[in-house]
């Protein structure tokens, strides 16, 4: 809980409207905080890991001050294959409008739309306060849903949990470059792989967070390719069907999130067939390199 953000004048927070586990929907005001206002967002992002602002102007500013109040909460993130605006590698532009990509080639192959994942968890330093913000949304539809990986942490037994600890799993971002290159897209750099622990440690809270996900995890270190597709298939089923612990997010005008990115997975769904585009700017500054502690027992008691 973040009672002293709430009392603190310069930040502009309000209490929740919405307290779901690990989901904050606030009526604070972003633009032009002073550092100290940012630092206590910060924290409130931390603690409740994501967090949906309403009635923003950041759409408004400048690329480069957008940019300029990123930067604030790390080095920016310049994403391999992502669209951008001219001269602004740093922004990572989402756009989608229900064209073939979507409606067409795609329900041919998967099933469903939910692909869970933390953002390119393939880099050396993957981001941390990360922030998107809406330029056009469908009016019913293409909601963001988040999962707390630390409640899919504290929901595992004590004995898995601790064979869990000392586990660490290969993160890749060939497929993602591949996929941007078939798609005639970019691919800005050599794409990377990197052993990250599959059990994260947060550098502020010091709560553990399963550090796994469909987009980017091929396999845990040090196992069979059974054994690592069938641990694997079970962590992220578990996270997948955690609907106690997600939030999902309804884009408005003007909405801007926030997540923290080192301990939450999320998906875009795409369930909306009236062809309105779908829009979105990311800002997603580094955090640090994964790390992991050791196990502690009976530490992250379940609430189930
Ligand atoms: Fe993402």
């Amino acid at each position: 809980m973040a009672p002293s953000i709430a009392q603190t004048p310069t930040a502009e927070f309000v209490v929740p409207i919405k307290a779901a586990p690990g989901a904050t929907e606030t009526k604070a005001r972003l633009s032009k905080p002073t550092a100290a206002g940012k630092d206590q967002l910060a924290l409130l992002v931390v603690q409740r890991k994501v967090v949906a602002f309403r009635d923003q102007d950041l759409a408004d500013l400048p690329i480069q001050e957008a940019l300029d109040f990123g930067g604030y909460f790390g080095r920016h993130n310049t994403h391999p294959t992502s669209g951008a605006p001219e001269g602004y590698p740093e922004i990572r532009l989402v756009y989608r409008n229900n064209n073939a990509w979507e409606y067409d080639e795609y329900p041919a192959t998967k099933n469903s739309s939910v692909s869970w994942h933390s953002d390119v968890t393939y880099e050396q330093q993957p981001p941390g306060t990360t922030f998107l913000y809406v330029l056009d949304s469908p009016e019913v539809g293409g909601d963001t849903v988040f999962v707390n990986q630390v409640e899919a942490y504290n929901r595992l037994s004590p004995a898995l949990k601790e064979r869990l600890h000392g586990l660490k799993a290969v993160h890749s971002g060939f497929e993602q470059a591949e996929f941007s290159l078939k798609r005639g897209g970019v691919d800005r750099r050599e794409p990377v792989k990197t052993e990250n622990p599959l059990i994260r440690t947060h550098p502020v809270t010091g709560e553990k967070a399963l550090l796994v996900n469909g987009g980017f995890t091929r396999s845990i270190v040090g196992l069979k390719k059974e054994e690592s597709d069938a641990l694997l298939g079970f962590l992220l089923a578990h996270v997948g069907r955690g609907i106690d612990y997600q939030a999902r997010i309804r884009w408005a005008p003007k909405t801007v999130v926030v997540w923290d990115n080192r301990v939450t997975d999320h998906s875009a769904i795409i369930d909306w067939t009236t062809g309105e585009r779908h829009h979105l700017v990311r800002i997603t500054p580094q955090a640090e390199r994964p790390y992991e502690t050791p196990y502690v027992p009976r530490e992250g008691k379940s609430k189930a």
